[in-house]
């Protein structure tokens, strides 16, 4: 995080530089880490928003500062003409880097179209390598589809192609390696995530949290010596090197939160936005988009409520550890009360 002197600054000097654009709350997997249960409440269709409208609030967060976009979801996929709105976002010069979270499985048709649109970047999730654990975590099929959409990107030569693996104790921690070296396969950088608290995780707990040590002390029993590599970033991602020199990263935002460099805010599909993952409440954008707001008011409006982030989640998050008190963010029936609150309509 270096702040220039144009940036919007938070109440801790943190610059207003990413949006993530959830541009549908819906899925077609139930990760169980993310989408545990069985039924859902869903935004309302007529409150999501055109991608003329996401185009036009984007560019004022762009004006704002903002130079990182990422398109996701829900499953980002699922909405019809994706590349229409990789096109449009794209003629705003002020997006420096455009990226997309997918889980995979509609991506091998896709790819293409989104290549010839433009879109720098892509992250697919990818928890295992086999096909029945794939079924039993996410309660659908189609493993064998996520695999396909991996080795399309591969093909295509994006800027960046990166697989995200959740790391859970007892159910993929014994599949760590192989993940990396299904990457180097494919030229793709793998990262493991610490299984977070967020609202969705209704089957969180602390015990099948896979730490950061525990995954560094996993790889090295297999690599030997793993170490650090040394940058400046906002990105959650910490990266390492193994001594055949195949990097890899891990996001610890469970037992190491990197709220303090977080530069980061969500679009919600109906125009919700929130400054944290973790936030309770956000800030309607469609309201004031569709009654006709001068963009100078919104921006004024989004302006001076960057100005007033106090947002640490998880940092928050892991303070409570201290009393013994952490454990599932929001309980079931607040979910259903408000959509908002889950991970799937903010963005993973
Ligand atoms: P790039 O640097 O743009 O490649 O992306 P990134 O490293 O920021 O990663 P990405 O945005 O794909 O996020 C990866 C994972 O990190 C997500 O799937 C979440 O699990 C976690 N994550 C993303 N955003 C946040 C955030 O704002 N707070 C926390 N605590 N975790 C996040
Ligand atoms: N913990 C960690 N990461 C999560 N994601 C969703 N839910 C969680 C959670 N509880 C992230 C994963 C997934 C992306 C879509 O969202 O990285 O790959
Ligand atoms: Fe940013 Fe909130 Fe995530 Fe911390 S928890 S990194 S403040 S979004």
């Amino acid at each position: 995080m270096n702040p220039q002197t144009t940036d919007i600054l938070d109440t801790f000097g943190r610059p207003l530089k990413s949006l993530r654009l959830s541009v549908t709350d819906r899925c077609n997997l139930r990760c169980k880490y993310c989408m545990p249960e069985e039924e859902y409440a869903w935004l309302p269709r007529e409150t999501l928003l055109s991608f003329e409208e996401m185009c036009a609030l984007t560019e004022l967060f762009t004006e704002l500062g903002v130079d990182k976009v990422r398109l996701t979801g829900g499953e980002p996929l699922l909405r019809k003409d994706l590349s229409t709105l990789i096109r449009m976002l794209l003629e705003n010069p002020r997006i420096k880097d455009l990226a997309l979270t997918t889980n995979g499985i509609l991506l091998a048709e896709q790819a293409e179209g989104f290549h010839a649109a433009g879109l720098h970047r892509v992250t697919v999730s990818l928890d295992t390598l086999k096909p029945k654990r794939f079924t039993a975590l996410t309660r659908r099929d189609g493993h064998d589809k996520v695999l396909a959409g991996i080795d399309a990107v591969a093909r295509l030569g994006f800027r960046s192609l990166k697989l995200d693996t959740v790391a859970m104790r007892g159910f993929n921690d014994d599949e760590l390696a192989d993940l990396i070296e299904y990457g180097k396969g494919v030229g793709a950088e793998v990262r493991f995530i610490e299984y977070m608290d967020v609202g969705g995780a209704t089957d969180w707990s602390m015990d099948k949290v896979f730490s950061r040590a525990a995954i560094l002390e996993r790889l090295s029993q297999r690599y030997g010596p793993i170490e650090p590599i040394m940058e400046l970033s906002s990105a959650p991602a910490q990266r390492f090197v193994l001594p055949d020199g195949t990097t890899f990263g891990i996001i610890p935002s469970t037992t190491a939160p990197f709220c303090a460099a977080c530069d980061r805010s969500r679009l919600t599909g109906d125009g919700m936005w929130y400054l944290c993952l973790y936030a309770k409440d956000g800030l309607d954008l469609r309201g004031p988009l569709r009654a006709g707001s001068p963009a100078e008011r919104i921006k004024a409006l989004i302006r001076s409520v960057w100005q007033g982030r106090q947002d640490r989640g998880a940092e928050e998050r892991k303070e409570l550890e201290q009393v013994g008190a952490r454990g599932k963010l929001i309980g079931v029936d607040k979910l259903r009360e408000d959509p908002h609150l889950e991970m799937h309509a903010r963005g993973g």
